[in-house]
């Protein structure tokens, strides 16, 4: 999959912008507050429908506009074209498909990228809701049926709170709910698990590429629950603790994983460049497993490509992709010379981006 036209308007110092990426490696180069992570997170909006950068919704929108908009032509590796929009009026997001109005979720099923990015150590280094969301992007892409199963648990979820904050002792009014959590979470840890599984084949090869240091790789899952009972009998038995607490306390939305290594089983074990390297190698095998299951591989975005890795992890990380004849999007204040040769640069300077010829 690629990105063949992507414009962008009032996305912070993007006032308006129009790119044409080529089909391979692109390099987009430019001093400090140019403007480049702001271009790849366009790119990652589109596909997720949140930013990489945390806490970053309001501040989006380019000061003084009242609208942004993003819009990308995509090709699929089989031909077909997609046009896919992404806009904000006010507090309001609207999602476009092909010229028609479209649910987020469809804009996100439409577009893959996956993004390396100064934050994604996160995916190792902070708490579960970074790991989870990893792990529900990939499940979402493989498992078309996830998200339907995600919303009923979700819906299930805000009923109990509902009672608990509430105060409610009678259990007939909890049943119907946790019987629901039962179900959905049963299903969703069976796909999470799976995924997981499959996970695992590739990030071993590009750990045993990237940080061969640290051995042998396992991924553990940690459901959210103990393991002796189901979630229903779980609930149930917490409803007088949960009340106390306002809110469920056990549950797949309380899952985590983990990644550890024979020579550093945990993760505090681990250097801050190791963090990063097991990093990519998840999320190169996530954008792997997804090209198995696709049939092409999604969109790469690199923020920040050389503050990130030394040159060795850099030629490494990037003779990867090469080979994968992924679509790669980098940025960086100078071209990392593994890309000199083949990359089309773009230079990108207060907020206007152009081709370097
Ligand atoms: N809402 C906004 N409205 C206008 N400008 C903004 C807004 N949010 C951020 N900016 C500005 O946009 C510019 C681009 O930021 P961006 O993070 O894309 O730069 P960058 O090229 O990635 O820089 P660096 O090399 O430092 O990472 C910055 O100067 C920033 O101050
Ligand atoms: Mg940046």
């Amino acid at each position: 999959m690629r990105v063949e036209k992507l414009s962008i308007q009032a996305l912070r110092c993007l006032d308006d912008v129009t790119v044409e990426p080529a089909p391979g490696m692109n390099v987009f180069i430019g001093a400090n507050g140019a403007g480049k992570t702001s271009l790849l997170e366009a790119v990652f909006l589109l596909s997720h429908g949140r930013s990489f950068r945390a806490g970053a919704r309001d501040a989006l929108l380019q000061r003084g506009a009242s609208a942004l908009t993003i819009y990308a032509e995509l090709v699929r590796d089989d031909g077909q074209r997609r046009r896919v929009g992404l806009g904000r009026e006010g507090q309001r997001w609207q999602a476009r498909l092909d010229g028609q109005s479209a649910p987020i979720s469809q804009l996100v099923s439409e577009c893959a990228v996956v993004s390396f990015d100064p934050g994604s150590h996160a995916l190792i280094a902070a708490g579960a809701e970074e790991r989870r969301r990893f792990l529900d992007w990939g499940v979402f892409h493989v498992e078309h049926d996830f998200l339907d199963l995600w919303r009923r648990y979700q819906r299930a979820l805000k009923q109990r709170n509902s009672l608990l904050r509430a105060g409610e002792t009678a259990g007939s009014l909890y049943l119907p709910w946790e019987r629901e959590l039962d179900d959905t979470a049963q299903a969703i840890t069976v796909w999470r698990k799976h995924y997981l599984d499959q996970l695992l084949v590739l990030v071993t090869k590009y750990v045993a590429q990237l940080v061969p240091e640290l051995g042998s790789v396992a991924l553990r899952y940690r459901q959210g629950w103990g393991d002796e009972w189901s979630l229903g009998e779980t609930l149930a038995a917490q409803r007088y603790r949960d009340m106390g607490r306002g809110h469920t306390t056990q549950g797949p939305h309380r899952a985590d994983w983990t990644v550890s290594y024979e020579y550093a089983p945990l993760r505090e074990h681990l250097s801050r460049g190791q963090e990063k390297l097991t990093a990519v190698a998840c999320l190169l095998a996530q954008a792997e497993l997804f090209a198995q299951h696709a049939g092409e591989w999604p969109i790469v975005c690199i923020d920040d490509l050389a503050s990130e890795l030394d040159q060795i992890h850099q030629a490494g990380l990037v003779g990867q992709l090469r080979d994968a004849h992924a679509q790669i999007l980098i940025s960086g204040t100078d071209c990392p010379p593994s890309l000199r040769s083949d990359a089309l640069l773009f230079h990108v300077e207060q907020g206007r981006v152009s081709p370097l010829l």
